[in-house]
Parts: C-alpha cells; structure tokens; sequence
C-alpha cells in the first residue's frame, strides 16, 4: 500500500511492516501522514525513518503515544552521524557501466571495480536501456562483495551507501537505488542518492592533490556540457550549458558517421591522431556570441557535408575527425577562457568523459596557466562513469550531515542547480 506525495514522501504498508521515505524539504509536514498511520488500527510494529532529522516530530510523538505502547513497537533510526569519518560503498548503475567502490574520509579510495556493457551494446550500435538494467541486476552484486572484500569493509565499517539517482536511464537507475536502499535498510546504515554529474565534478578531489572549493568545472558527458561554478559541496550555479547536443554526443554521433564503432568519443580521438589540422575547418559554434553557452549539433551536420561524396581512403577520414575534434576543443577552451575571467575563479577542474581527451587536457592547460588559474583533471578512468566518484560525493555529504538525498530516488532528469545541500 504505497502513498506518494509530490515525490517527496512514501509510506509502503508490507504486511505489518511500514516504510517512511521523506525527504528533508518535508519537515515538519511529515505529520500530515500521521492520519496514514492511524488508519493502519495499531497494526504496525515496526517504523522505519530513514532520516531521523528531517524533523518528523509528531510521527514519532504519535507513535510513542498511548495506542502502539501496548503493541511494544519499535523505531529503527537510520540517519547519519555528523562529524564522524564516513566510510562509503558508492554505486553507479545509469548508463552502460556498474561501477562500486569503497571511499574512506580519512583513508582515501580502498577499492573500486567496473564491468562495463560496452561489448554487449556494440551490436546495437549504442546503448539499450532494458538490456543495460538486466545486466545491472546481474553485475552488481559480485561487484559490491569483490569492493567490499579489497576494502576488508563490511556491515560494521560501512557508514553509507552512496548510489546515482540520476540523471539517467531510468531502468538503470532503479537497479541501483533498489539495491542501495535495501542494504541501507538491512545494515540500518543511510542510502543516499548521489547527482550523477556532482560526482563527476567532483572526481578530482580523488587524485592526490585535489582542488580546493571555490571553482569552476567544465563538465562534458555524453548527456551534458554545462559550465558550473562551484562555490562549496552542494552550491552548484552553471553559468553556461549547450542548446542542443552535449560535446560527447556530438563526438559519438560524428564518429557514427565515420564508421567507428560505439562509443565513438575514443575512437574518434584515436583516429584524430593520424590526421592533419587545417584539411578541413568546421564551425567553432557559439565563438562569435558573448555568453557561456554551447552548440554542437551543427558540427555532425558540417562533417556529414564534408563526407559526402568522397572517397574516404588514405587520410581523409582522419583528416575530417582531427578538424571535427579541433573544433570542439577549440570551442570548450574558448569558453572556459572566458568563463575564467567572468566568474574570476582561480582553479579550473575538467570532469566527465570528454575530459578523457588528451588534446582537450593539454588545451585547457594552457588555458589555464595564460588565465592564472590552476587546472584540475581526474585520472582517465575517474573521466568516465564510476563508482569511485560517487563513493566519495556520497562520503564528503554524509560527513557534512546533509541529508539531502536519503531514501529511495530515481529520477531520468534532473537539473544539477537544484539540488542543494
Ligand atoms: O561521463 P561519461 O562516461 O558518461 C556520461 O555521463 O555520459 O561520458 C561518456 C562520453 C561519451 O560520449 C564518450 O564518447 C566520450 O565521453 N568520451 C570521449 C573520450 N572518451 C570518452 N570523447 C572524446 N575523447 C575521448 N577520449
Ligand atoms: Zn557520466
């Protein structure tokens, strides 16, 4: 018997088993759901708050009160304790990767693992969803028993379970929030659910000499380019983002039609290697506007032109992925160039797939040391999705005492500015 409110509130009646999920925004409201309780006739004996503090006063009033004394019922807190060093298992499952891994505050990354999908969506020519989430399902647990075992962790020195609730697939995205809250509530330790790209943003803060806050992030995904300055955890502005095709889209889509195979984004780049600068000059979008903002889907449309017609033998197709990779490079630097002067940041960190670029991270370097400001990348692998950088945003929140996040969600869309603290 499930009860939804405005996605911020679930009370699930299992039998003589009730779960509260509320989210903090609910506060005090939470009383309005004392009615659901009274409903249930004292038949509940056990309530689950996954968040203690979200200020449930009346609920749990209620149910210390007269009517379920005599039914001996119990409360199970599972809400984090601030101050102590968190000891994190971190879940990505959105796309087509299950990632885990285990982050100690005072110790650092202990394990991370990843099977990636890649060869099994290779067929199709890109990612199926009911495919992925199957294989989520199959992946994940042996991941997390292998994390766990490296990081000699378990349900004692397990703090939190930190998971992507979005953005997403959305079918992957539940394989993980599923999994993540039911341990959560089987080890009586929080699940949080972690923004997919404050993760990315925060990967360099794995490497040995992390960025300080404030800063800016360039963020390139293959779902998003967005430009956000970071003020601390959680106080995200983005100050510019793409209208239309994020830069590793337009990477995969241009790689298509150059015959590379999914995903394209390291194909293309290893292709470029080959090739020369200048044979062909695609649009640097968006350059000859002020603002912040990205386009890339005319550049597809420019190397779909630039293709046609010709014969793609000696070096033309790797002359045509070296100007379509110049072209984004050249774009992203510009714009961090001038993002760096407006916000007046003095550290520049490079997060998501597209960072993976080597051309792109020697770019932005020197963009970097001609503004000032220090740049800042993840390792290659912490580029791409992995479970390793969720780990540690769910660690760095739990430590602060946010609770944002804590019980079960899963959402497809959802605007990194919102997310708070
Ligand atoms: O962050 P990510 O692993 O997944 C998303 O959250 O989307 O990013 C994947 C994107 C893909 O579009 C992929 O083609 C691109 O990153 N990518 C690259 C490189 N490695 C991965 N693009 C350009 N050069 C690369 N070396
Ligand atoms: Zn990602």
């Amino acid at each position: 018997m499930p009860f939804h409110r405005g996605g911020f509130f679930s009370l699930t009646f299992l039998g003589r088993l009730l779960v509260e999920f509320t989210a903090p925004q609910l506060g005090e409201d939470a009383r309005l759901f004392t009615g659901t309780l009274e409903a249930t006739q004292g038949g509940v004996k056990i309530l689950i708050l996954t968040n203690t503090n979200a200020g449930h006063s009346d609920l749990k009033n209620w149910w210390h009160g007269r009517r379920h004394s005599a039914t001996g019922g119990r409360i199970l807190k599972c809400a984090p304790v601030k101050g102590k060093n968190m000891r994190v298992l971190g879940i990505e499952s959105s796309c087509d990767e299950t990632a885990v891994a285990v982050y100690d505050g005072a110790r650092g990354l202990l394990s991370h693992r990843l099977y990636s999908q890649i060869a099994m969506h290779q067929a199709y020519g890109g990612v199926v969803p009911e495919l992925a989430s199957r294989d989520h399902v199959r992946r994940l647990l042996p991941l997390v028993r292998e994390a766990l075992a490296e990081a000699h962790s378990d349900k004692d020195t397990i703090d939190g379970i930190a998971y992507t609730a979005g953005p997403g697939l959305i079918g992957a995205l539940l394989v993980g929030a599923g999994f993540a809250t039911a341990l959560g509530l089987a080890w009586r330790k929080p699940a949080l659910g972690i923004h997919h790209l404050e993760g990315h943003l925060l990967a360099p803060l794995l490497e040995p000499k992390p960025p300080a806050f404030p800063f800016l992030a360039l963020l390139v995904s293959g779902g998003h380019t967005q430009l956000v300055s970071v003020a601390a955890l959680g106080e995200y502005l983005i100050v510019g983002e793409t209208l239309d095709d994020a830069a590793g889209e337009a990477f995969d889509k241009t790689a298509k039609l150059l015959g590379l195979p999914y995903p394209g984004g390291a194909a293309l780049a290893a292709l470029a290697q080959d090739g020369r600068s200048g044979q062909f000059v695609f649009p640097r979008p968006m350059l000859d506007r002020p603002g912040l903002d990205f386009s890339f889907s005319g550049l597809k449309t420019a190397a779909l032109v630039a293709l046609r017609g010709r014969d793609l033998l000696g070096t033309v197709r790797a002359d045509i992925a070296r100007g379509f990779e110049d072209a984004v490079v050249e774009t992203l630097a510009e714009k961090c160039r001038r993002a760096l002067v407006q916000t007046g940041h003095k550290r520049l960190v490079i997060a998501g797939g597209v960072g993976a670029n080597r051309r792109l991270r020697e770019r932005l370097a020197a963009v970097g040391s001609s503004a000032g400001a220090d740049v800042y990348f993840p390792r290659t692998e912490f580029c791409t999705d992995n479970g390793a950088m969720i780990a540690l945003a769910g660690c760095l929140r739990l430590a602060a005492g946010m609770r944002s996040g804590v019980g079960m969600s899963a959402r497809a869309n959802w605007e990194l500015g919102s997310i708070g603290v």
